[in-house]
C-alpha cells in the first residue's frame, strides 16, 4: 500500500536550503521532498534510541551553538549547575566569532542523560546536540 503523504509547508534558513540543495544536486535526490522525509526518518530513529536509553550509561555529548543569541549562554550555564550530577566535565572550543562547541561528559542514568539532550536541543541557538553513550 503506498504511503499517504501530506502537504506542510516550513520555514527554514537560507543557508541551510542552499546547503540542502547543492547536496541534493551531488547525490541524485529525486526531491527536495524525499531528502527532507530521509531527514526525519533519521531525526525520529535517533530520538526512539534515546527514548530507550536505560540503566547507567557513560558518554558524550557534543554541543554546538551560537553564544550571540541573546540569553543562551546563561540558560546553557543554568542548565548544566542543574545537571552537575551528571556532568563530569566540560570542554570549550571558541570555533569562530560567534560558533562554539562544547564536548560534556556525563555518567548517570540514561534517563537523566536523554532529558539533559533534550532540554539542549530545544534551545534555540543550538545547533547541533551529538550523544554517544556506553552501557554498563
Ligand atoms: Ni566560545
Amino acid at each position: 500500500m503506498p504511503e499517504k503523504l501530506t502537504r506542510v509547508s516550513l520555514t527554514i534558513p537560507e543557508d541551510i536550503l542552499n546547503e540542502l540543495d547543492k547536496i541534493l544536486e551531488e547525490q541524485d535526490y529525486a526531491s527536495r521532498s524525499e531528502a527532507i522525509r530521509d531527514a526525519l526518518r533519521d531525526f525520529l530513529s535517533e530520538y526512539h534510541w534515546r527514548e530507550e536509553l536505560q540503566g547507567q550509561q557513560e558518554g558524550t555529548i557534543v554541543l554546538v551553538y551560537n553564544h550571540e543569541i541573546r540569553g543562551l549562554t546563561d540558560r546553557l550555564l543554568d542548565i548544566q549547575h542543574e545537571t552537575r550530577d551528571i556532568i563530569k566535565s566540560i570542554q570549550h572550543l571558541h570555533v569562530s566569532e560567534e560558533e562554539c562547541l562544547e564536548t560534556i561528559i556525563v555518567n548517570g542514568s540514561g534517563e537523566k542523560i536523554r532529558e539533559l539532550v533534550d532540554k539542549l536541543k530545544s534551545l534555540k541557538g543550538v545547533k547541533q546536540v551529538k550523544l554517544a553513550t556506553v552501557g554498563r
